[in-house]
């Protein structure tokens, strides 16, 4: 049977990336599968957090998740620390983990940047609490955008670690699910760099959060180039954020890119933008409503959160246990 587990870090509003690489992929696979979605409330402790500002921003991003569609009742939906078993297998995953592994990871190196020695010990461990996340209930899928690819190679590693030294197939390696036609949303400003939440440009990206006026005036600034809209998938080699306009508004309208190109091949960018902020703003609209009456309510959505803890618990519980049996560490009975 097929467990989903996805997560996102609440560490600023989210934007259009993380609607469309994630989020949106998720709301489509609740119907069909087991969801857990979780706001990954340790992992935005990697970097310097202002407290009243990352509890904020964990109910913002649960309440995304649910004006975005998510069914609070049908899947399970919480905050990570609030299940303190997923520090606990991260500790137990880290004692499998060889360094060489965490070095590859090319997320720690850009964020780390030149000063490796002041980034924290979290920022370098962080893939394998994310390993942890998943493993913990037993995930055999994970939705993710493209940049989660390497952690997510990296989470099999250590489920196969682990099954090799202590049990054979105790912990099923997680599918990454990498889907629709922008697994990988570019920053609006600069075509090769992905958009953000850390960007320090706000119109680097399109926030959930942002009103209609907002959207049609970062989409009228985005980038582009002087050439014309491309007649064909091949006339974007060569210009990303083109490519870029073209795959969100292919995302968002849920047609094939080409498609998309064809309607508006040889055109003027100015007329596709206005076409562009309209569907965003058509997609965008809705949601940002909603999100703003569910923060209107922070015990109503403590209250979701608390009782998607309970659920995960209840699951996570038995794995660790028999985690711990598997290593040799004394429980009591
Ligand atoms: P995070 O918080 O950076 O991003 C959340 C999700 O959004 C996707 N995403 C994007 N997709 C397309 N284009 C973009 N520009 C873009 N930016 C972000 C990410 O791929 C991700 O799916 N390590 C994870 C959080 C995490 C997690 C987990 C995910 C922790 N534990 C367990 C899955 C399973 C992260 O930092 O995502």
């Amino acid at each position: 049977s097929k467990r989903i587990f996805s997560g996102i870090q609440p560490t600023h509003h989210l934007h259009l990336g993380n609607y469309l690489g994630a989020v949106r992929n998720w709301v489509k696979l609740q119907a069909d599968f087991e969801c857990i979605f979780c706001v990954v409330d340790l992992h935005a402790l990697t970097v310097p957090q202002d407290p009243a500002a990352l509890l904020k921003a964990t109910r913002e991003v649960a309440a995304t998740y649910i004006a975005a569609g998510i069914d609070p009742e049908k899947n399970i939906l919480f905050n990570q620390s609030a299940v303190p078993t997923h520090a606990t297998l991260g500790w137990l995953l880290g004692c499998l983990t060889p360094l060489g592994w965490l070095n590859r990871m090319t997320q720690f190196k850009e964020k780390a940047g030149k000063q490796r020695d002041n980034a924290g010990l979290g920022l370098y461990s962080y893939p394998v609490l994310m390993a942890a996340d998943i493993l913990l209930y037993h995930a055999t899928h994970v939705p993710v955008g493209e940049d989660q690819k390497q952690h997510l190679e990296l989470a099999r590693d250590i489920a196969g670690a682990f099954n090799r030294q202590f049990g054979e197939e105790f912990f099923p390696l997680p599918e990454p699910q990498i889907f629709g036609a922008a697994t990988r949303v570019m920053s609006l400003r600069d075509g090769s760099k992905k958009m953000s939440k850390s960007d320090e440009s706000d119109y680097s990206r399109l926030n959930v959060t942002d009103d209609a006026d907002t959207i049609a005036l970062k989409i009228k600034k985005a980038k582009t180039d002087i050439h014309p809209m491309p007649e064909s998938v091949e006339g974007l080699d060569g210009r990303p954020e083109a490519a870029n306009l073209l795959n969100i508004y292919a995302a968002l309208s849920d047609k094939p890119l080409a498609e998309v190109i064809g309607a508006y091949a040889g055109k003027e960018f100015s007329v596709f933008k206005r076409d562009l902020s309209d569907l965003t703003v058509a997609v965008m609209g809705p949601m940002s409503e909603r999100l703003n009456q569910l923060m209107a309510d922070p015990a109503e959505l403590d209250r979701i959160l608390a009782r998607g803890a309970e659920r995960a618990q209840e699951i996570a519980t038995p794995v660790l246990n028999k985690t711990y049996d598997l290593m040799g560490l004394l429980r009591p009975k």
